[in-house]
């Protein structure tokens, strides 16, 4: 009797250690998958052409351009993106690096054809200089960490 009770303890005590074993491996993969897939949202700007990445900016700089694309960002953008392009519900930071270190090109090409099949719309029916305007803000904005003064 006694060996047969040390038995079924043991085997319960055996599952239980390779349940957490297994646990705390899929938990620690997790963790270190999880900010990779976040940063594959941004895949999409790399695949820009070289022609459209090089096109500048006829905007650049321009303080009425910026003023202009936020508006039209705050109708247009923010309820994905968030208020500040901060990032929301349904879309990424737009203040995340590598949006920021894209060209002004590479970010009026997006725009122009979106990424349809993970839900950022295309916006080519924008005219050309409103996109170029909301480029300039988005521009115009620099990392989360360094908010505009
Ligand atoms: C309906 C929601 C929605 C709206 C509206 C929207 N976006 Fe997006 N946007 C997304 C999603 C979702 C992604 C992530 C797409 C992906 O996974 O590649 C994205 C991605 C982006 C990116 C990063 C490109 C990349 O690699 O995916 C930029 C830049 C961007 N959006 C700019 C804008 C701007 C500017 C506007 C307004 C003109 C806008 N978006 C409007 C949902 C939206």
């Amino acid at each position: 009797m006694m060996r047969i009770t040390g038995r079924v303890k043991r085997i319960p005590a055996g599952l239980v250690i390779l349940v957490s074993v297994v646990c705390r491996a899929t938990a620690q993969k997790e963790a270190s998958v999880a900010p990779n897939t976040d940063r594959s949202v941004y895949a999409e700007l790399l695949k820009a052409p070289k022609n459209a990445v090089r096109r500048r900016n006829p905007l650049e700089g321009d303080p009425d351009a910026a003023a202009a694309g936020a508006k039209l960002f705050e109708l247009r953008c923010a309820e994905c993106h968030g208020q500040t392009a901060e990032g929301g519900r349904k879309g990424p930071s737009l203040r995340a690096e590598e949006v920021q270190r894209s060209t002004p090109g590479t970010l009026f090409w997006i725009l122009t054809n979106g990424v349809v099949r993970r839900g950022m719309p295309v916006w080519s029916k924008l005219p050309e200089p409103q996109r170029w305007q909301i480029v300039t803000y988005l521009k115009s904005l620099g990392p989360a960490e360094n908010p505009p003064q």
